[in-house]
């Protein structure tokens, strides 16, 4: 059996045009959703996530501001920057990209960004109201995840869904939406005791737990939904030749290439899993979707009071 492939970049594409409509709807009553990314430095993985946040926000008509803080920066200062996003009316969303200088405290930041404005999800009260079912906003790939699997219509109710990896940007988040939407959720993490055999009951399986080609295809029921959230750039030939003995094309591409990117999950997966998102093209795609989902949904609720309901697309819903 060949696993069905979930397309992130095809569901992606669904999610902005809709995205496109409500930002149409709002700014033709009167408010034009904004996000401004703080981009501290001159990290190049960063400048390139953000240019890629921007030209999203250019997609979908959405504002967007960019604020280019020295590396030097100290965190009084960038707390400041924080505080006067916060007070500017045009400004639904906040985006500060990680990581942060050593001399900055990250999380006295990331606390200080109004979770009104918490674009990322990030901030722990935004975790704590998903956590007690409130509305708020959720960490975008995760997010990203329950929107793949809605989307393809794979059924979660009811579900025995397995996630590896308990960060709080990822792995918490995403068991909170599958138990919202009714699965039976099993969270694993590195201690965790006979590992395949609990992914092995798993109807669905997160794998998020930054651990190259990981999770073994003969861990996985036959026919499960397996979502791989792992981005990891493989530069050893060896390791190459681990993951991708059985995909002559890839390996060929890495030998030109001098590396490739695989997820967390064996690429031979698509022999067992019945549904399987791609690495790349797959959870990838879906995680600055849902940042332009946040920020249009962070401005129908903030700016909730002047009674604008437009159509809510699904994608923003919770
Ligand atoms: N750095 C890498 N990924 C992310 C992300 O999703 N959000 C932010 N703010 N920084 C990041």
């Amino acid at each position: 059996m060949t696993a069905r492939i979930l397309d992130g970049q095809k569901i992606r594409d669904e999610i902005l045009a809709e995205l496109k409509d409500e930002v149409r709807l709002l700014t033709a009553a009167g408010i034009r959703p904004g996000l401004a990314a703080v981009l501290v430095g001159e990290n190049p993985a960063s400048q390139l996530y953000v240019k890629s946040k921007i030209a999203a926000c250019e997609q979908v008509d959405l504002a967007s501001a960019l604020l280019t803080p020295p590396a030097t920066v100290t965190t009084l200062e960038l707390l400041a920057v924080v505080e006067d996003l916060n007070r500017d009316n045009n400004v639904d969303g906040i985006l500060v990209q990680l990581p942060l200088p050593p001399q900055v405290d990250t999380k006295r930041i990331l606390e200080a960004v109004d979770p009104a404005k918490d674009v990322d999800g990030f901030h722990p009260v935004n975790l704590g109201r998903l956590a007690s079912g409130r509305p708020g906003l959720v960490a975008c790939t995760p997010a990203g995840c329950l929107e793949i699997l809605r989307r393809s219509g794979i059924l979660i109710e009811g579900a025995n869904a397995v996630v590896l990896g308990r960060s709080d940007i990822v792995g918490k988040p995403m068991a909170l939406l599958l138990m919202h939407a009714n699965a039976t959720v099993t969270i694993c993490h590195s201690k965790t005791r006979d590992l395949p055999e609990i992914v092995r009951r798993a109807d669905i399986v997160v794998a998020a737990m930054g651990k190259a080609g990981f999770l073994q295809s003969d861990w996985i029921k036959p026919g499960a939904a397996v979502i791989d959230v792992g981005t990891n750039t493989i530069k050893d030939a060896a390791e190459a030749e681990r993951l991708l003995h059985n995909f002559p094309a890839r390996l060929e591409k890495f030998r030109a290439k001098g590396s490739v990117l695989v997820g967390d999950v064996h690429p031979d997966a698509v022999n067992t899993a019945g549904a399987l998102t791609p690495v790349p093209g797959g959870v990838g795609p879906m995680t600055i979707t849902m940042l332009m989902s946040n920020t249009v949904k962070a401005a129908r609720l903030r700016r909730a009071s002047l009674r604008i309901s437009p159509t809510q697309s699904t994608a923003t819903a919770r």
